[in-house]
């Protein structure tokens, strides 16, 4: 078996193929326990701290719901909470929670801050996004490509959109890891970090992977298994709208994009999605810029290809077992 006891978990750089298929068939596990209404409760009496300085839904209630499934107690600790890098170092908060709690979530800005959380705590800590990774998200998306098409390695993945943004760094490490044809298909200007493209590459290598990065939609999506797309604009980034719209228009995944891929082709999207605009930020955007959807119609959105909802519920259950592989 595997034993990832004490381990951070901040980028899936630092996990093996063979370890993340083991958390994701440990989410499977613990999913179909939790149907079969079995609560094993891993994490009695453990506590877990979660730090968010951005706002969430799903890593939020994620952690919460399974960190309670499994008989630990999560304690919530937001922006304006606790004193984190304002009036108290990140070194000796991560000192002081370390004292208290087995295990450590953060949800923020920097990079910087996780791996220094880390660096101190001595317990687990887990990314929950920062400007640089979202590693829980890319879990719970191979749990539901998994899911879906029944393998991992081999799938022709295409992440269309912001190239430079979290979800396509930590997309591009996880596809490299577990084997992927995986391909970021996004305007030049947008085009990850060339550092990061070597090292998935150099990841690929020893998975058999394939790396592409191109601004050509049909070189990037014909036949593919999968097209992703994320936010146009990360939070944090809102003085970008304006831009970023003028260079990501022509990467709207629509139903012409659908039709390049494969038959059976699924759209994932790891929300909040801007697939309509009724919303108040959306409806600022609509006023400004005078368009009605954003990164995906709301057509591919709310059709048979999405599997949009199945991600968000999986992150739960890869949480869960990031925590109890980590905890145990
Ligand atoms: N996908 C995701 O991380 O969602 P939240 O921002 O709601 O946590
Ligand atoms: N790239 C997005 C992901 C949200 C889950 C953001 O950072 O806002």
């Amino acid at each position: 078996g595997f034993n990832l006891k004490g381990r951070h978990l901040l980028s899936l750089e630092d996990y093996s193929k063979k370890e993340i298929e083991y958390l994701i068939d440990l989410a499977s596990e613990l999913k179909r326990q939790k149907y079969a209404g079995i609560r094993p409760k891993n994490l009695e009496g453990k506590n877990i701290a979660l730090i968010f300085e951005k706002p969430s839904t799903r890593t939020r209630c994620a952690f919460v719901t399974a960190a309670v499934d499994e008989g630990a107690h999560p304690e919530y600790l937001g922006k304006g909470d606790i004193q984190l890098g304002k009036k108290e170092s990140v070194a000796d908060t991560a000192r002081v929670l370390g004292r208290m709690f087995d295990g450590i979530q953060f949800r923020g800005f920097s990079h910087d801050t996780v791996t220094d959380l880390a660096k101190y705590a001595g317990v687990p800590v887990w990314n929950g996004l920062t400007d640089k990774f979202h590693p829980t998200q890319v879990l719970a998306d191979f749990l539901t490509i998994f899911e879906h098409k029944g393998y991992l390695k081999g799938i022709k993945f295409a992440y269309v959109g912001d190239g430079r943004n979290n979800m396509a760094n930590s997309l591009m490490i996880g596809a490299s890891k577990v084997g992927m044809d995986f391909r970021i298909v996004s305007p030049k200007e947008l085009f990850p970090e060339q550092s990061l493209v070597n090292k998935a590459e150099a990841y690929a290598k020893e998975s058999s992977a394939k790396i592409t990065v191109t601004d050509d939609i049909s070189e990037g999506i014909s036949g593919v298994d999968v097209i992703y797309t994320d936010v146009w604009v990360s939070m944090g980034e809102e003085e970008h709208f304006e831009e970023r719209i003028k260079l990501l228009k022509p990467y709207q995944v629509d139903m012409n994009m659908i039709n390049m891929a494969d038959e059976d082709v699924i759209f994932m999207h790891c929300l909040p999605a801007f697939h309509d605009l009724k919303t108040t930020v959306g409806r600022e955007i609509e006023q400004k810029y005078g368009i009605s959807e954003m990164e995906v119609t709301d057509e591919v959105f709310e059709s048979k290809y999405s599997v949009a909802f199945d991600e968000a519920e999986n992150r739960m259950h890869t949480i869960k077992a990031v925590m109890v592989a980590t905890l145990q």
